[in-house]
C-alpha cells in the first residue's frame, strides 16, 4: 500500500530525504564524508556549539542527570526550569512564562487550550504548520486571511463580530523571512478590544520562533516594533533556533500561563524537557544579553549576502531577516540548484510542496559564517547556469 504511494512521491520528486551530520551544528558541517558550508541552519547566532553553552549543559547534567523522568506536573521539572521561566518573562517583559518541549508542542497545546468550539481564529495564510495543526486541534472555526494583509483581516473580523476571537501570526515567517505587520495588527486588536464588553478577551497569539534572538535586539518582534506586551497577547518562542538549544516557551500574563498549565495537553501529558537543555537555553539568554557583538555580526552577514544576491539579480522576495528564499519556479529547479550547490560544497536543501506552495531553496545565514563562507556561496550562485 505504501510502496505505491511512495512511488507517486518519487515520481513527483516530492520525497524527503534525511541527511545526518557527522559533526556538530555549525557554519561548516560534515555530511556524507564531506565538509559543507551550511546555509540551512536556524542556529542564527552560532550558539549551538558555543563552549559556554556546552559547558552549562554538561554541568547541569552532572547535577541533574539526563532524563527528567516525568511530566513537569509529576515532578519532572527542576530548579533550572523555574529559573529559565523567570529569565524568559524578564527578557520578554511579561508577568510569567512556561517552558514547552518544542515549538510544535507549544502551538499544538496552547492554541486548543485558549480557543475552542464556537470561537473563531484568524490565521495568516503562511503561518507555520504547527499553528495550522494547533488551530485544527482547537475545533475553533479557523478563518485564513491573506498573507500580511491587515485590511483583509479587519474585513473578515467584522463579519464574525460577537464571537470569541483570536488572531494568530508568525512574527517572522519561517519560509519567506518577511515579518508580520505587527504594529497594524496590534492597533487593530487594541481598538477592537477596547470596544468589547469583556475587556481584553480578543487575543493576539504571536509565534516568535524566528524573531527571538534575531530582531528587537534579540528580544523579538514586540521589541522590534516598539510595542508593549499586553494581557491579551500570548507570545511563544523557541529555544531551538537563535538560542542554539532545544525547547520552547510561552510568555504572557499570570492568568493565561496558569490556564495553560492547567489545560494544555502537550504540557500536561508529556515528559519534561531535560534540565541540561534548559540550562543551555539559560546560558544562551545570558550570552545574548552580555555579548552585544553576536546580533550585529548576524545582521552584517545577512546584509552582505542579500546585497550580493540582489546585485546579481536574484529575487529575494520580501525577506527582511536572515531567512532568504530563492524561489525557483519549479520543484525540479529547486532540486537542481540544491544539488548543484551541494556539489560545490554548500548545503542548502530544496523546500517543496506541501511545505510551501512555491518551490525554493531557503538560505539561512548566521553569525557563525565567515566572509569567505558567504563569498563561496555568492561565487557558486554566480556560476550557476
Ligand atoms: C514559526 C515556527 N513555529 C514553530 C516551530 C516549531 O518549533 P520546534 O522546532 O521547536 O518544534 C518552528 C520550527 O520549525 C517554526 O518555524
Amino acid at each position: 500500500m505504501f510502496s505505491q504511494r511512495l512511488q507517486e512521491l518519487y515520481q513527483q520528486r516530492l520525497n524527503r530525504v534525511i541527511k545526518d551530520r557527522a559533526s556538530g551544528q555549525n557554519a561548516k558541517i560534515w555530511v556524507d564524508g564531506r565538509e559543507l558550508i551550511n546555509f540551512a541552519s536556524n542556529d542564527y547566532l552560532g550558539l549551538a556549539n558555543h563552549p559556554e553553552i556546552v559547558k552549562a549543559a554538561a554541568e547541569s547534567m552532572k547535577e541533574f542527570g539526563f532524563g527528567s523522568g516525568a511530566s513537569r506536573l509529576l515532578g519532572g521539572g527542576s530548579v533550572p526550569h523555574r529559573d529559565l521561566e523567570q529569565k524568559i518573562s524578564q527578557f520578554k517583559g511579561t508577568e510569567a512564562a512556561l517552558i514547552f518541549n518544542t515549538g510544535y508542542a507549544a502551538n499544538t497545546g496552547i492554541i486548543p487550550a485558549v480557543s475552542g468550539e464556537g470561537d473563531v481564529i484568524f490565521s495568516d495564510e503562511l503561518n507555520h504548520a504547527s499553528i495550522i495543526d494547533g488551530c485544527r486541534l482547537s475545533r475553533a472555526k479557523t478563518v485564513v486571511y491573506r498573507h500580511r494583509d491587515v485590511a483583509h483581516l479587519a474585513a473578515l473580523m467584522k463579519k464574525k463580530e460577537g464571537k470569541r476571537t483570536m488572531v494568530v501570526t508568525d512574527t517572522v515567517f519561517s519560509m519567506d523571512g518577511d515579518t508580520a505587520p505587527l504594529r497594524d495588527i496590534y492597533d487593530l486588536c487594541f481598538s477592537l478590544n477596547s470596544e468589547l464588553s469583556t475587556p481584553n478577551s480578543l487575543l493576539l497569539y504571536l509565534d516568535d520562533a524566528h524573531g527571538t534572538g534575531v530582531i528587537g535586539n534579540g528580544r523579538g518582534a514586540l521589541a522590534h516594533f516598539a510595542l508593549k506586551p499586553q494581557p491579551w497577547i500570548i507570545q511563544i518562542g523557541t529555544c531551538s533556533k537563535a538560542l542554539g538549544s532545544f525547547g520552547a516557551f510561552v510568555a504572557g500574563n499570570r492568568d493565561v500561563i496558569q490556564w495553560i498549565i492547567n489545560t494544555a495537553r502537550s504540557f500536561i501529558f508529556s515528559t519534561a524537557i531535560p534540565a541540561c537543555a534548559v540550562a543551555a537555553s539559560l546560558k544562551a539568554l545570558d550570552l545574548i544579553e552580555q555579548g552585544p557583538e553576536l546580533i550585529p555580526r548576524l545582521w552584517r552577514n545577512r546584509n552582505m549576502l542579500v546585497d550580493a544576491l540582489k546585485g546579481m539579480g536574484f529575487d529575494t522576495g520580501e525577506s527582511e531577516t536572515p531567512i532568504i528564499p530563492l524561489k525557483t519556479g519549479s520543484v525540479d529547479e529547486a532540486l537542481n540548484l540544491s544539488q548543484y550547490l551541494y556539489e560545490r560544497g554548500i548545503y542548502v536543501p530544496a523546500i517543496r510542496p506541501p511545505t510551501v506552495k512555491e518551490p525554493r531553496v531557503r538560505l539561512t545565514v548566521t553569525a557563525a559564517h565567515t566572509e569567505e563562507d558567504i563569498s563561496s556561496l555568492i561565487r557558486a550562485l554566480s556560476d550557476y547556469e
